[in-house]
């Protein structure tokens, strides 16, 4: 039997212990953790996942705003936006939404976030901290992961782990997180010689590349743990229907959409190889939003002088 590793139930019992921790941190007379969101311009993408997060985090208990910048701004004045924020006591967290205008310099941006305030863990100092095993915020992605992985009680230690993809918002700082965990990592990429073969060696494979159903089960060693991190939009409907044929619920979502949501990994047809596998949606993308306001809890005691 295959298992499905229920990301939302995950995220769910993380974002209640967060805001359990945030409501004895303030009757023990401390502030409320404070994360501010950047948003510039209008993607819609960007503007759902951060009212997302702007939601998840008001019903955490935490303080804070989304900042909202036209498309047309400066870089400077987006930097202008950080040193203000840099500056303010009560903002503990910070994070800009990627992807940025392309007049604005993405490097630029996210180093000017002071270290202690980047709740993304995407600073230079915090990704060279991250792989020297010094405590960081880890990028929430791959913290939900490795998060996922012990709630469900997945073995990683000396485990043969393999990450397909190697962005530097999942696929590496997954790498340097499950090598912490003693895990055996390989990161694979567009030119890794005989993916298929090197993906089967996987005790723990993990698909972040951005193509949809890409991993078939000729990827997928019997009973590897799967896990997709992939956001895929399908807008082809024999594609969608070849996917998940018969699938009366996605065929509406179709109906009213006009596309469905696809992960990294061909579900249906890996589902009956591997022993636990995450959905798309309601596996990784839920755990990204609950790791993200855990690291503003950390980081707002930290700040503060507080006892985990
Ligand atoms: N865009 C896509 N994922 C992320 C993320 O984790 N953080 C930020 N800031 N932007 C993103």
């Amino acid at each position: 039997m295959t298992k499905i590793l229920d990301g939302r139930a995950v995220a769910k019992a993380m974002r209640a212990e967060t805001a359990a921790a945030t409501e004895r941190m303030v009757a023990a007379g401390a502030r409320p953790p404070g994360l501010t969101t950047v948003l510039v311009g209008d993607d819609p993408a960007s503007q759902l996942y951060v009212r997302s997060k702007v939601r998840a985090s008001k019903r955490a208990g935490f303080r804070g705003e989304n900042i909202l910048m036209e498309a047309s701004v400066s870089e400077r004045e987006v930097l202008d936006v950080i040193d203000r924020l840099n500056a303010d006591d009560a903002v503990d967290a910070m994070l800009v939404q990627l992807p940025l205008p392309d007049q604005i310099d993405r490097e630029a941006v996210l180093e000017r976030i002071d270290p202690a305030k980047d709740v993304d863990g995407f600073h230079p100092i915090n990704v060279g901290r991250l792989w020297i095993d010094q405590p960081a915020p880890a990028p929430a992605t791959a913290a939900g992961i490795i998060e996922l992985l012990r709630r469900s009680e997945i073995p990683m230690s000396g485990a043969d782990a393999v990450i397909v993809g190697r962005s530097a918002i999942v696929g590496k700082p997954l790498a340097g997180l499950l090598m912490r965990e003693n895990a055996t990592v390989t990161v694979c990429h567009s030119r890794t010689r005989d993916l298929e073969a090197v993906c089967r060696r996987a005790d723990i494979l993990v698909a972040a590349i951005g193509r949809a159903a890409f991993i078939g089960p000729e990827h997928v060693g019997e009973g590897a743990v799967v896990i997709d991190v992939g956001i895929n939009r399908v807008s082809d409907r024999d594609v969608a229907e070849r996917l998940f044929p018969g699938d009366a619920k996605r065929r509406e979502q179709f109906e009213t959409k006009g596309s469905i949501v696809v992960g990294d990994v061909d579900y249906m047809r890996v589902l009956g190889r591997a022993s636990a596998i995450t959905p798309v949606p309601g596996g990784v993308g839920p755990l990204t939003i609950a790791q993200l306001l855990a690291n503003a809890l950390e980081m707002s005691r930290q700040r503060q002088g507080l006892e985990a």
